[in-house]
């Protein structure tokens, strides 16, 4: 159990994690680029640790240098080994779904497992298309372990069932190797396009318009260097807690502000929300920028499909938000919030209710009756989600008598020294 005390104000300046999803790709496209791959400011966490593992399972040499810079000498497109054991995501569903899609390309057999909760979490998804551009797949019911064998691929042109960056990084990846182009992907709402973005660097063709994104088969990817800038999902719930704490003046240096990541920051500012961006400059193909937070009155607001892609990992705040705002508030459309590390419409729910909050869950997300002053606080379980340990101390700051977390550690999952950080800005 840790406890996180109730907070009077939130004050400083801080850098956070850098973008997790980032440094995982960097790792696992420069596993199968020519040349050495250079991950700057990478993020030492679980899941990207994942990537790693993976990557040198699969024959990369992998070598760390100093505390965040990690250093990939490339196998080429087609220079995978299959190992002697399964390869082990871990936690990291980014991990097991990218390198999915790069297997399908491969000479040879592999096979993808990992921690209880990826294990539960669907992989259909990702097979269904694999199989379509011609590898062989197989899911544990529709879940890990996954095998796969890797073909000679065909082009496909797939609309996907569900708006997710993951499943549509797997087909991209897999079109790199078909036999000619396009692989083109129909998204029903935008996500997250760091895949596209850095793929572009690595010299693959890539087109990017509202709606699809196409790859054409490449001959070889180029080792690249990249820089990494912090994680918007990382600064979420330091944002949050400065919008809620009266007087809170907080400044986050560096964060990624990538246009398909900041749909938490377009939602706060309707509610009301003071954060100022600025320093805008684009690093290693990502736009970046320094966030001021200031402290605000928030008002209810609706989120619908459309956007919900745009904040996927930060809604579990936006609800705490939310909690705490004037009127009522809903979200629809985010019925794969309950794929994710475990059933987030109802372990928020179930959380934040325990709190104090006034949140029902829905079967596509919730409603929330907000009440713009302190609730009581207690007991949650994080459930072994370190979204869900991030929310508890988040709850436990804005909160009248403090938030015992069950499980906070998950935290390390994606932001080790996370409470830390938290306790150097927070004054009691
Ligand atoms: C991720 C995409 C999202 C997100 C996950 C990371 C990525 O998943 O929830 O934490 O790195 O591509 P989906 O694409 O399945 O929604």
């Amino acid at each position: 159990m840790t406890r996180v005390e109730p907070a009077v104000t939130l004050k400083g300046a801080i850098a956070v994690p850098s973008v997790k999803g980032i440094c995982q790709r960097g790792v696992l496209f420069g596993a199968i680029a020519d040349g050495e791959t250079v991950v700057r400011n990478f993020g030492h966490a679980a899941d990207t640790e994942s990537a790693i593992s993976v990557a040198r399972q699969l024959g990369a040499e992998i070598v760390e240098e100093g505390s965040d810079v990690v250093r990939v000498q490339g196998r080429g497109l087609r220079g995978l080994a299959a190992p002697d054991g399964p390869l082990d995501c871990g936690n990291a569903g980014t991990v097991l779904r990218l390198a999915s899609g790069m297997l399908a390309g491969q000479n040879g057999s592999f096979e993808l497992v990992g921690d209880e909760s990826l294990s539960s979490r669907p992989q259909e998804r990702i097979a269904v298309p694999l199989r379509e551009l011609g590898a062989t797949v197989e899911t544990t019911e529709g879940r890990a372990p996954v095998r796969i064998t890797g073909g000679p691929l065909k082009p496909i042109r797939y609309e996907l069932p569900v708006a997710s960056a993951q499943v549509k990084s797997a087909i991209l990846l897999a079109g790199l190797y078909a036999e000619r182009g396009p692989t083109t992907v129909v998204e029903p709402a935008p996500t997250r396009d760091h895949t596209e973005r850095l793929l572009a660097e690595m010299g693959a063709r890539v087109e990017r318009r509202p709606g699809a994104a196409s790859v054409w088969p490449v001959e070889r990817l180029d080792g690249v260097d990249v820089d990494v800038a912090g994680d918007v999902s990382s600064a979420a719930p330091f944002i949050v807690a400065a919008t809620l704490l009266p007087d809170s003046e907080l400044l986050i240096q560096g964060v990624n502000v990538n246009p398909t990541r900041t749909g938490l920051l377009d939602v706060l500012d309707r509610m009301g929300a003071r954060i100022t961006l600025f320093n805008r400059h684009m690093v290693s193909g990502e736009p970046v920028a320094d966030l001021e937070v200031r402290w605000a009155q928030l008002t209810a607001t609706q989120i619908d499909a459309a956007e919900v892609p745009l904040l996927v990992d930060e809604l579990p705040l936006f609800a705490l938000a939310a909690s705490h705002a004037h009127g009522d508030s809903v979200v629809r459309g985010a019925e794969d919030l309950r794929a994710k590390e475990t059933d987030r419409i109802e372990t928020v729910a179930t959380s934040l209710r325990a709190l104090g909050a006034h949140i029902t869950a829905t079967s596509d997300g919730w409603r929330i009756r907000g009440v713009p002053s302190r609730f009581r606080g207690g007991r949650m379980d994080s459930a072994g989600d370190h979204r869900i340990a991030m929310l508890g101390a988040i709850a436990g700051l804005v909160s009248r008598e403090g938030v015992e977390i069950k499980d906070a550690e998950a935290v390390a999952i994606s932001f080790p020294g996370f409470f830390e950080l938290l306790d150097s800005v927070v004054q009691r």
